[in-house]
């Protein structure tokens, strides 16, 4: 008797977890996660959903790639995983760390007028500080500095100087991050977005990112509606309808007119220095 050939149904594809192709690697207090959730619209897009911190913290790089993988989502092929860590970006070990996973992975840099990015870290921090808890959240085991302490007293030293040792100062200079990056990784693998226009008009800034990470176009107008109260957009697709928590889109403290004067002033020639390294200006305020 001639044996019947068993005809098998087709493979379900079967979602698996998988090391990001893309990574949010900063800037704090930029719109990373308002990037990563307007980029979770996409239906080809899957987001781990805390920050994992592997690059930057050895205690979980040492745990290995295995470790990493297991804490990202669950994605189907074709399907880009992003991570987003905004402490990548000012952690020395970390584009050579990154590399060494995956040599051609993508990566998206969100920045903002430093002054503006500048006086929101302020702000978080200082939302954060309280007497209980004085350990600085950027340099573990430093006491923080008086986060009570109105900004102006923070960023401008008693000699009338800009206190660079100040980190909210200090991670504005963009610069002095990004070519750590660039010694690693071609131009053309980072993508600078300009995160005050995010805020203003989300879709062409997710138009380019889509183009720029092989996606095809998807996330539109339909997508975005602003809120009043809030003063930004809030974010819709057929499962999700929500507005970033009341801690991304903080009110930021009235600063001294002419501090931040002189702050932009300080970082005229920090941003000519990065506008250099990206090959493009981005019209900040002089
Ligand atoms: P502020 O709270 O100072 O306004 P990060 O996620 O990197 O910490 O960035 C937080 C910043 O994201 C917020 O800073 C806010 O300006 C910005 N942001 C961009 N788009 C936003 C949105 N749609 N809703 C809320 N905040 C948004």
């Amino acid at each position: 008797m001639a044996l019947r050939k068993r005809i098998r149904p087709p493979k379900q594809p079967r979602p698996i977890r998988r090391l990001p192709q893309a990574l949010i690697i900063g800037v704090r207090k930029c719109g990373t996660r308002a990037l990563l959730e307007m980029l979770y619209l996409h239906p080809m897009v899957q987001k781990a959903s805390g920050e994992v911190h592997f690059f930057d913290r050895d205690e979980n790089y040492g745990l290995g790639l295995e470790w990493y993988r297991s804490k990202m989502p669950l994605s189907f092929k074709g399907q880009i995983t992003i991570e987003k860590s905004p402490s990548y970006f000012v952690t020395p070990e970390v584009p050579e760390r990154v590399r060494a996973m995956n040599s051609s992975v993508r990566l998206l840099l969100i920045v903002r007028e430093p002054v503006t990015r500048a006086i929101s870290d302020y702000t978080q921090l200082r939302s954060r500080a309280t007497p209980s808890a004085p350990a600085h959240p950027l340099l573990p085991g430093h006491p923080a500095p008086d986060a009570t302490k109105p900004f102006e007293h923070l960023a401008i030293s008693p000699d009338g100087s800009i206190n660079v040792a100040y980190r909210p100062i200090a991670i504005s200079l963009y610069h002095a991050y990004l070519h750590r990056w660039l010694e690693v990784f071609p131009r053309e693998q980072i993508l600078v977005v300009n995160g005050d226009l995010l805020i203003e008009d989300p879709v062409p800034q997710l138009r380019r990112i889509e183009k720029f990470l092989g996606l095809e176009h998807k996330i539109g107008r339909k997508n975005f509606y602003f809120n009043e109260t809030k003063g930004f957009y809030c974010l819709r697709n057929d499962t999700t309808d929500k507005c970033l928590r009341e801690t991304k889109g903080r009110k930021h403290p009235r600063v001294d007119p002419a501090v931040v004067t002189k702050l932009r002033k300080f970082f005229i020639q920090h941003n000519q220095r990065f506008y250099d390294l990206v090959g493009e200006d981005l019209g900040w305020p002089e």
